[in-house]
């Protein structure tokens, strides 16, 4: 019997146009006819450069997507007690941040500051510091600041999502929750009001961490999976550097379309962490 391919292949061969009209094909399936149209410029005629700019933030965001869908599968195979799994769809959050998303923002470079300077006043008062899947990875992450959701308050999906994101458990709360299932002495969640009590959870926990940290092969699940949390927190904080250096060699120290100092306000988000006590676990480790 011939199969189907071997037709296809055939009428390749013939110059025959293999595809019936409702064939599903490379350009319907990926809707590129509508991710195409998605570039809509506010410069009148449009800037040169305006499309790159829209693009770059296009793609960041479908990527913040995937990395919300692979949290979300990394929090279901955490409540599941299964975590290789949950290690592994972080690895994949890693490598995404590493090998697309911290680099890609040097692409604004081939824009020079007086081609920026052409468009830039139209996209006033919009900020990516308005991304509300950035703000959404933040909060799943661990890094929750319920005061951001001010300034979703015209967006009421965006702000819906937000207010999930909020209510539910982080990725640091099931990262505690699996070390408690493990038998350590930790604290579930802390309440990070700077209180003695609160200082002396983290220190509790600090020192739990440490048996792990002491002998990663006797605790290596947990380690792995400690690690790719401290690879989502530097990623986190490289991209911040990256963007950082950018901004100030297109703008300078001019203030930000969203209302912040600028640059001046972006390096006091440098030192930011999701998961400050894996952090802070390395200083107490020692030779055994
Ligand atoms: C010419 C390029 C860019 C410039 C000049 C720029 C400038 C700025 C400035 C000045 C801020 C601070 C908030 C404000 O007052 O507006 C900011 C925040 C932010 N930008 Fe950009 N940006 C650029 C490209 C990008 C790109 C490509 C992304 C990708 C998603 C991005 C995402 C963000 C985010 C998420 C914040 C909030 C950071 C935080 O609050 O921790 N920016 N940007």
């Amino acid at each position: 019997m011939t199969s189907e391919m071997d037709t296809d292949a055939k009428k390749h061969h013939l110059g025959i146009c293999p595809y019936g009209s409702g064939a599903l094909s490379y350009n319907n399936y990926l809707k590129i006819k509508e991710i195409k149209e998605l570039q809509v410029c506010q410069s009148n005629p449009a800037h040169h450069d305006e499309p790159l700019f829209i693009i770059i933030h296009q793609t960041y965001e479908l990527w913040f997507k995937l990395i919300l869908h692979e949290i979300d599968e990394t929090m279901r195979q955490l409540a599941a007690g299964n975590a290789p799994r949950a290690t592994w769809f972080m690895r994949r959050v890693s490598t995404i941040f590493r090998e697309v998303l911290v680099n890609q923002i040097h692409i604004l470079e081939t824009m020079m500051p007086v081609d920026f300077l052409g468009f830039r006043s139209k996209l006033n008062p919009a900020s990516g510091f308005q991304s509300s899947q950035f703000r959404e990875i933040e909060f799943a992450a661990g890094m929750k600041e319920a005061r951001l959701l001010q300034f979703f308050a015209n967006e009421p999906e965006a702000l819906a999502q937000m207010q999930k994101r909020l209510d539910e458990p982080t990725l640091a709360d099931a990262f505690w929750k699996l070390m408690i299932d493990r038998g350590f002495d930790v604290a579930h969640q802390i309440e990070e009001d700077g209180s003695e009590a609160c200082q002396k959870a983290h220190s509790q926990r600090v020192k739990e961490l440490r048996k792990v940290y002491q002998e990663p092969e006797k605790y290596y699940d947990i380690y792995e999976l400690a690690e790719t949390l401290v690879d989502l927190d530097e990623n986190i904080a490289l991209w911040r550097m990256h963007h950082v250096t950018v901004v100030e060699r297109i703008i300078g120290f001019k203030q930000g379309t969203g209302g912040s100092e600028g640059v001046g306000y972006l390096r006091s988000t440098l030192t930011k962490r999701c998961f400050p006590d894996l952090w802070h676990v390395r200083t107490m480790i020692e030779l055994p």
